[in-house]
């Protein structure tokens, strides 16, 4: 991908590594120095242009990286530089791999839920004209290494055919663990997680449990659907008439049921009431009333 300035100049590297700043990386010396601001500008057309390539490349309906996205949260954007580019062109941009911390639920291989927050893979590509020529790999090898992960210890942002192919042939990725979310983890995810993932209560009958999973993608669909409570819709026994977009061939996609209007703000606080306090709030009201001084100082 070529820009009308010198990306060459632009990122001195073979790989660059940008966060939420978009900061322009050092220069080489002898190099004139634009100023700050227009090397800023000049990062953040490169950031729109290449989200703009992988959302097309993708088929989605609109990108999931830009600048803007990646100034209000904590990704962090591997940029790689085409060094094969014609001598003419100052420089050009082969692709980029996109990954952040995500606080995610996930079914471990006996289906209990557990909260995690693993580095996720948000969203990869390369330029069609180079793909299937290892700069992939050398992008995503060099991820592994500046995070320190191993790739099991990855969770997946509903995967494209070419990513799991690619996962496969690399890393021998293949086994899934299923999930009921648009993240795709691989065997070996739960023997190696650091910080210890936290197991949660058993899993309750399906349909009552939506795990919270903030994929990157849950924008692209059309309506926003309110949050667990709210959301909750009747078990489907029939299957969808319309499988949710671009599910992974794994069927590990959620199946959504129809999207509910808001429960009235009386039925609402109608159940809540009915809500049984909290184990602690009974604690602290019991020990409120009779426990010693010692004891209350405690609880408090
Ligand atoms: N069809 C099937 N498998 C493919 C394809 C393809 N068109 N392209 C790459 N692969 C897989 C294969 O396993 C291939 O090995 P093979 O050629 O022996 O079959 C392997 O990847 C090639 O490895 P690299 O050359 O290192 O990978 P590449 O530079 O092509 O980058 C990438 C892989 C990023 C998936 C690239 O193909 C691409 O940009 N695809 C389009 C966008 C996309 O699908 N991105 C992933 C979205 S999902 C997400 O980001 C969470």
């Amino acid at each position: 991908m070529e820009f009308p300035f010198d990306v060459d100049a632009l990122f001195p590297e073979r790989i660059t590594v940008l966060d939420q700043h978009l900061r322009p990386p050092a220069r080489r010396p002898g190099t004139a120095t634009p100023a700050r601001t227009d090397l800023q500008h000049q990062i953040m057309t490169v950031v729109d242009e290449l989200g703009r390539a992988s959302a097309k490349a993708q088929h989605l309906p609109s990108p999931i990286t830009s600048a803007s996205r990646m100034q209000s949260n904590r990704h962090v954007m591997y940029v790689l530089k085409d060094t094969s580019a014609r001598p003419a062109v100052k420089g050009a941009i082969a692709g980029f791999l996109k990954v952040g911390y995500k606080k995610l639920f996930v079914l471990d291989d006996r289906e209990a839920h557990n909260e995690v927050e693993p580095l996720c893979i948000l969203d990869f590509y390369i330029h069609e004209s180079l793909q299937r020529h290892g700069h992939g790999r050398e992008l995503f090898q060099h991820m592994l290494q500046k995070e320190r992960v191993e790739p099991h210890q990855l969770a997946i942002d509903r995967p494209s055919q070419k990513l799991l192919k690619f996962l496969n042939k690399h890393y021998s990725l293949e086994t899934t663990v299923p999930q009921v979310n648009n993240f795709v983890i691989f065997e070996g995810f739960f023997a190696h997680q650091h910080p210890p993932a936290r197991k949660l209560p058993p899993k309750r009958a399906e349909g009552d449990i939506k795990p919270y999973s903030s994929s990157d993608r849950e924008f692209l669909k059309v309506a926003v659907e309110p949050p667990w409570p709210l959301n909750r819709a009747p078990r489907r026994t029939t299957p969808p008439a319309h499988p949710p977009p671009r599910s992974s061939s794994l069927g590990n996609s959620p199946e959504r049921g129809p999207l509910r209007p808001f429960v009235p703000e009386q039925e609402l606080l109608r159940s809540l009431r009915l809500c049984p306090p909290h184990p602690t709030a009974r604690l602290l009201l019991a020990t409120d009333s009779g426990g010693s001084p010692a004891q209350r100082r405690r609880t408090r």
